[in-house]
């Protein structure tokens, strides 16, 4: 099958990224972030997501956030919602999709919203029906396809179950995410396999964290089966609370610049992105953890 000749990238760094730091980061930074992002040429953002503040308090600002970003036409802004109380609170800021999170390891299910697999599909389904009634878009992320902090080893056909519920309630598209990174080519391709069983290829993304740097050769082996959606965070930051030890997504930087080294179009601006990595990574006083970045900015100084 030929490669893809564009990708969509979906920047999951304001919200991935920067839901796993422990320094609190004032919203006005955040909606910075995202009018870097934009303007480096982002169209899809995951902005923020409305879940307890006991849980993850680096989100508690949500509303101020979704409130103070200027949209720019064309660009979609998504956030996560695991219940109705989120979908409420979601609602008023009128985002572009919305995003149930489910996970294919009964284990990672419990730890991270406190429910089993079957009944986070109970408490989405209604999300998913108020949220399409309202004209909102709904994007599914499956946590753990090839493996669980908790579980260890998931089998494709857990993938394959949890994909099939999803589609039953209406979720338009999904995120096949390895949370703890530790997918590698093979694994993360029987992953998308097992996806599309129920969903069709321009409905899937990757979302690929880079805990043992296998993000690059796991989004290689994805676009050999067609997928052209890619879930990346800007400077590599991020990582799930309820995730033990894993870090962040694949840098959005490094993505970006190995799609076009391949000749693959992204309609991102790879400079632009590397100051917006640049900004945040300062506010978080370290270097960008990308490698395409940290070149890019000593080639720079000279
Ligand atoms: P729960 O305790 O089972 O919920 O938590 P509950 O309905 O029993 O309510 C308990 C309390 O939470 C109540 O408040 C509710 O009002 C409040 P209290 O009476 O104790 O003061 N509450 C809420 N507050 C704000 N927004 C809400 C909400 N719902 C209830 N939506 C819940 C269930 C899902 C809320 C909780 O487990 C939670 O917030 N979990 C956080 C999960 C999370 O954000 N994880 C990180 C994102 S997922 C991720 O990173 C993975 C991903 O990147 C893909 C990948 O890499 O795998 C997407
Ligand atoms: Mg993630």
């Amino acid at each position: 099958m030929p490669l893809p000749s564009q990708v969509r990238i979906i920047d999951v760094g304001p919200r991935d990224g920067l839901q796993n730091e422990k320094q609190p980061v004032p919203a006005a930074t955040k909606i910075a972030l995202v009018h870097r992002l934009q303007a480096a040429g982002l169209k899809e953002i995951e902005v923020t997501s409305y879940v307890s503040p006991k849980w993850v308090p680096q989100m508690a600002d949500n509303h101020e956030v979704m409130a103070g970003i200027t949209r720019q036409a064309g660009v979609r802004y998504s956030v996560l919602t695991p219940n109705l109380k989120g979908w409420e609170a979601a609602a008023q800021d009128r985002p572009d999709e919305i995003v149930v999170f489910g996970a294919a390891s009964e284990a990672f299910s419990q730890k991270n919203i406190n429910c089993s697999i079957a009944e986070s599909i109970e408490r989405f389904a209604p999300v998913v029906e108020a949220a399409l009634a309202a004209g909102v878009a709904v994007r599914g992320a499956m946590s753990c396809t090839v493996g669980c902090p908790y579980e260890g080893e998931v089998a494709p056909e857990r993938v394959a179950y949890l994909a099939g519920l999803m589609k039953g309630i209406g979720v338009q598209r999904v995120d096949v995410a390895d949370t703890i990174g530790v997918g590698t080519p093979t694994k993360v391709q029987r992953a998308i396999e097992a996806t599309l069983q129920h969903f069709d290829v321009d409905q899937i993304s990757g979302h690929f964290h880079d805990t043992y740097g296998q993000a690059l050769a796991n989004t290689l082996a994805a676009l050999e089966l067609g997928v052209w959606n890619y879930q990346s965070s800007i400077a590599g930051l991020g990582g799930c609370p309820y995730a033990k030890g894993a870090t962040g997504n694949v840098a959005t930087e490094d993505l970006v610049f190995m799609l076009h080294g391949m000749g693959i179009e992204t309609g991102i601006d790879l400079d632009r992105l590397v100051d917006a990595g640049a900004f945040i990574s300062d506010f978080l006083g370290r270097k960008p953890n990308s490698r395409t970045a940290v070149a890019l900015l000593n080639k720079r100084a000279g």
